[in-house]
């Protein structure tokens, strides 16, 4: 999304940085700036809007100095203002910093380094990393970025520089892209290589972890692989009053949602940008199939990013299990696409599956949590969810950042092909008010707490669903099982008269999950089905549809929205459900027996 570009060497710095950010803004951008150093003297200048308007604000200004930094910017964390704009420094104005990523953990750095005296001018995830290596700065610029990337969780390609350790240059990566040109007595650094063509043969790509130091004459380059910041941080502090994670987690379910989709969505345009996918915009418009591969609860996210595939972006899409898909002999071609959908981006079966893919050559994109994890490594392209760390082994807020990533990938895909302005324009709208409405569902807790109260004793159980909630259905089993060890199968409504019927009883109770959608006649007709054998049921209905009171035993409602995004509102009830289930049973929640987290075996 955003773009950095650099210069150190002998030349004028300013216009060859203006050029690499010229060069760097096809992708879109809404704001630029950058800083220019002659020996002591640095000199920072923003605009907003076009690139033109940084140039007019430099015009006449005679800015001369052999290294800069500079910066174009698409608004993610905070709005198109000067304030926002990068570069970033820090309190005694020493270190400027300019950034493309995310950084996942900076209210939390940021709340601290306010604490202890800090001062922030903007709303951005960026300053926090400014300040966090101003506090630990002695001197040595590539010493206190080291440092400072220790506690920093996210994406980054940045360039930083100090006055108090001048005509230096430190870029460090981690899951964005960032090269350095090398010419004779100079280097040009970018996001892009189109920015360093012009200026530099030899060229060289940052791997993640690496921080490179720079000066006129000489790269260093180290690399230093960060601890995770999870296991620094104590449990207690991290779980935030709550009793176990996995409930934290789902009261984070609508912030998940509301990062993945956070500058991501063009309402007047009805798209979506999604800067993974940037390098390989042409060939996703020539990609006829897609194959989408995940295990558990990814895989069931996966499920529902089909329906929207095939119905909204009018592509082939077929899912599957990780576990099986590498074993089978995959028919693909040039004009497939193969989609790995993964928290942790580590799940040995996934990633086999992709290995495959890539064997075969073909496009392999990820939707990862994970950042720098192999999935994201060894995917040609990709998207993160943003979801932040998920510690409960049963996975619930990365559900529904992979959900809407999906739903944005689907607008993406939609838009290249046949999908019009007014239904682009809908459905981003749409997904914009869902983390406003999911917080509504979260406000059911205390009921869904009533109502495990009310079938605790029950000791099997049927969830059903049809169409985007089929896929639902199924993540809510499978939510029951692996934490309250209860025995719960999902089926799609249809197919319960083919065999599951003859379990029904007032002892098997279903829940239904049946918004007001285009498939809500045909799952009333499967209710009255398990009615008719006397069958419990506990449906999950569109606010307003008191009719359905009359057919079943309870009801939980869910608010109105676009039949594609329901899973995003019900399967928080289910989460919720599973969760209330476990802590009267007394199970350990948050670590299951028999499960993990991340399965890196076979
Ligand atoms: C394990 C976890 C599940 C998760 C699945 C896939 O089984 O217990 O919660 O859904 O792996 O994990 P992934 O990291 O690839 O999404």
């Amino acid at each position: 999304m955003c773009r950095v570009s650099g210069y150190i060497g002998k030349k004028e710095a300013l216009p060859i940085v203006m050029d690499g950010l010229r060069r760097q803004s096809y992708g879109g951008y809404d704001s630029s700036g950058i800083l220019i150093g002659a020996g002591f003297n640095l000199v920072c200048v923003k605009a907003v809007g076009k690139l033109e308007n940084l140039e007019k604000k430099l015009e006449n200004r005679n800015l001369k100095g052999n290294w800069a930094i500079g910066h174009i910017r698409w608004a993610s964390h905070g709005g198109v203002t000067e304030a926002n704009t990068h570069p970033f420094w820090d309190c005694k104005k020493n270190i400027y910093l300019v950034h493309n990523g995310i950084i996942e953990n900076y209210q939390e750095l940021k709340d601290k380094l306010i604490k202890e005296g800090h001062q922030f001018i903007s709303e951005t995830d960026t300053e926090a990393t400014v300040h966090l290596i101003e506090k630990y700065f002695q001197g040595n610029l590539e010493e206190a970025v080291r440092k400072a990337l220790k506690e920093i969780r996210g994406t980054y390609g940045f360039i930083v520089i100090a006055r108090d350790d001048p005509q230096k240059i430190v870029a460090a990566r981690l899951s964005s892209p960032l090269l350095i040109g090398i010419n004779q007595d100079e280097y040009i650094v970018a996001s892009d290589p189109t920015a360093i063509a012009p200026y530099a043969r030899k060229i060289i790509n940052l791997d993640d972890y690496e921080i490179a130091t720079i000066t006129p004459n000489d790269l260093f380059i180290i690399k230093e692989k960060v601890p995770e910041i999870l296991e620094l941080i104590p449990e207690v502090a991290e779980k935030a009053g709550f009793p176990h994670f996995m409930l934290k987690e789902i009261m984070e379910e609508p912030e998940a949602i509301e990062n993945a989709i956070r500058g991501r969505l063009i309402p007047e345009e009805g798209s979506v940008k999604l800067g993974g996918l940037d390098s390989v915009s042409q060939k996703l418009r020539e990609v006829k199939r897609l194959i989408l591969v995940a295990c558990g609860t990814a895989h069931y996210a996966a499920r529902v990013g089909e329906y929207m595939l095939e119905e909204y972006a009018g592509l082939p899409a077929e899912v599957d299990i990780g576990s099986e898909f590498r074993y089978r002999k995959p028919v693909v071609d040039k004009e497939t696409c193969a989609v790995f959908v993964s928290q942790s981006g580590e799940t040995a079966d996934t990633l086999a599956a992709l290995r495959e893919m890539k064997e075969k050559g073909i496009l392999t994109l990820g939707i990862t949590n994970v950042v720098g994890s192999s999935q994201t490594r060894e995917t040609e392209v990709g998207v993160y969810t943003r979801s932040g760390p998920e510690i409960a082994v049963a996975s619930t807020k990365a559900f529904l950042g992979q959900l809407a990533t999906l739903a944005m990938f689907t607008v993406y895909l939609g838009r290249q092909r046949e999908m019009a302005l007014v239904m682009g324009k809908r459905i981003v709208s749409e997904l914009s008010k869902i983390p406003e409405l999911a917080r509504e569902v979260l406000k059911s807790a205390p009921e869904i707490k009533k109502l495990a109260k009310k079938y605790r004793d029950f000791k099997n159980f049927f969830f059903i669903g049809r169409k985007y909630n089929y896929p639902v259905a199924l993540e809510g089993a499978l939510k029951l099982k692996e934490i309250s060890y209860l025995h719960a199968e999902g089926y799609a409504g249809g197919e319960l008269k083919h065999g599951p019927l003859a379990l029904i009883d007032e002892n098997f109770p279903t829940i239904a999950i049946c918004p007001s959608d285009s498939v809500y006649e045909k799952m009333v007709s499967n209710i009255q089905e398990i009615k008719a054998r006397n069958g419990r049921v506990l449906a999950v209905a569109t606010e307003g549809n008191e009719e359905i009171k009359k057919l079943v035993d309870d009801v939980i409602y869910i608010p109105k929205t676009l039949e594609m995004l329901t899973p995003m509102l019900s399967v928080i009830l289910l989460h919720l459900f599973a969760y209330y289930m476990a802590v009267l049973l007394g199970t350990d929640i948050d670590r299951p027996k028999h499960l993990a987290k991340s399965v890196t075996v076979e």
